[in-house]
């Protein structure tokens, strides 16, 4: 007998279906609630709400686990490389070796981007945020590649555009942000050489490309590639159930990563730990601002809306740390601090009591900053990893029988209804 959950409102019972996951998560079907109740349901930031139904992301908050398409995290990181991991999320299985080649010569024809697109993106203020560059490029590229996503073909050729431009497009802004001049993509480095060397080569200076960080590059993508319906993926989903086209609906994903509790949580990060150097180095300042309840501080970098113990990302983010600084033989203080401010952390009752445990972004900026990229491109970096997340979720949801535009409702608390007051007669 399929199992049925019961409300009871106004004396009236009503039953409603119970839907129960491949990892046996159940939730209440509540499509009809409206329509048989004329009740709404009440979940701000929608924390209790399942928007759809996936097969590309599994994560278990209460025992830190993360799978893409069923595979752990773990494995991945050690043994995939993004591209790898980006074909797997979009399609849903490992590619074999003649596909991987596809793809890798498939990237590489369609890394440039319009020479007209850097002219228009040239005039932007110098103070820009390479964030905020990134966004409107992407929603640009809709008028410099207009083709219409019909066939398998085209959708699969656009897919990797995306995938191929962004990162060419990420080094661009950071570029022009700097009035540098903008460094083309090479063909004979792979996707994660390529991004170095755009970022970093210049026409004074060669950049030598150092397979220690490469490895590293990939590690850091595919770690963000994808994390089921989070803030920005949500966008990316919202905005494409109103039918925009793909490249609209990820520059919304990437407008929405910006924001410090998201995406620019790494930038906060160093912000912080800078911070807290300038403090004398004393990591209780910050958990004692963190607790206070009249200061809004927060301890970035912790907590999470579904991890309620370590976020198993941050984990491995924490021996990349040790790794790319050992492999640089280069130390970093905000390090020593990070690991002091985690320490007091774990420990402390309020930080215990509220599941405050580092997420992925509290030891991805120490990572980059070895890496040599700078704080503003932090937030850029996690959305060309998170690009064939949205890319994949995206997909799945024009392809699911029962998408339908989203249009959360309200409980309106305004006043009831009030008359016009003409100009004359107001106080
Ligand atoms: N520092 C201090 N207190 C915190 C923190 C934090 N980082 N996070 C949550 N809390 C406290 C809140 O003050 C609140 O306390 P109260 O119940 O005593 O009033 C309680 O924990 C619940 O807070 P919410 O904001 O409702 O929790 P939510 O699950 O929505 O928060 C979030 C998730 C937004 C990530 C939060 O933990 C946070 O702001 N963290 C810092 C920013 C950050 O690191 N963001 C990156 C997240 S990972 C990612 O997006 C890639």
């Amino acid at each position: 007998m399929k199992e049925t959950a019961k409300i009871i409102l106004d004396g009236k019972t009503y039953e409603l279906p119970v839907i129960i996951g491949s990892e046996g998560e159940k939730a209440v079907d509540i499509r009809k609630f409206k329509q048989e109740t004329g009740c709404i349901t009440y979940d701000p930031g929608f924390g209790s709400t399942g928007s759809c139904k996936s097969s590309i992301t599994f994560m278990d908050g209460e025992k830190g686990i993360l799978r893409y398409r069923g595979i752990p995290i773990e494995q991945l990181a050690e043994k995939s490389t993004f591209v790898e991991t980006a074909y797997l999320l979009i399609n849903g299985a490992l590619p074999n070796s003649h596909e991987l080649n596809q793809i890798r010569v498939h990237l590489n024809d369609y890394s440039m981007v319009h020479e007209d697109m850097q002219d228009f993106f040239k005039n932007y203020p110098r103070a820009s945020h390479p964030m905020g560059i990134l966004s409107a490029m992407v929603n640009a590229l809709r008028s410099f590649y207009p083709e219409l996503l019909t066939t398998e073909e085209t959708l699969s050729a656009t897919f990797l555009r995306l995938l191929s431009k962004v990162r060419t497009l990420a080094a661009m802004s950071y570029k022009i942000s700097r009035g540098h001049k903008v460094i083309y993509p090479r063909q004979n480095y792979t996707y994660c050489a390529n991004f170095l060397n755009m970022m970093f080569d210049s026409p004074v200076r060669h950049y030598e490309i150092n397979e220690d960080l490469v490895r590293a590059l990939n590690i850091f993508w595919i770690l963000h590639a994808d994390h089921e319906q989070n803030c920005s993926t949500a966008a990316v989903r919202v905005v494409g159930s109103g039918q925009v086209n793909i490249y609209a609906a990820i520059s919304a994903g990437i407008a929405a990563l910006w924001g410090p509790l998201h995406g620019g949580a790494n930038q906060a990060v160093i912000h912080m730990l800078e911070n807290i150097t300038t403090n004398g180095g004393d990591v209780n300042w910050a958990i004692n601002k963190a607790k206070d309840r009249n200061d809004p501080f927060r301890l970035m970098g912790f907590g999470h809306r579904v991890y309620k113990t370590y976020d198993p990302r941050a984990k491995i983010m924490k021996k990349m740390c040790d790794v790319v600084l050992s492999n640089l033989t280069k130390a970093d203080p905000l390090l020593d601090i990070a690991r002091k401010l985690e320490e007091a952390a774990l420990k402390d009752d309020y930080c215990v009591d509220h599941n405050l445990y580092p997420n992925v972004d509290f030891y991805s900026g120490i990572v980059l900053r070895a890496m040599g990229i700078p704080t503003t491109m932090f937030p850029v970096m996690f959305a060309i990893g998170r690009l064939p997340g949205w890319i994949s979720q995206w997909k799945e949801s024009i392809d699911d029988p029962d998408w339908r535009l989203s249009r959360p409702r309200q409980v309106y608390t305004g006043p009831t209804k009030i008359d016009y007051i003409p100009l004359e007669k107001r106080k």
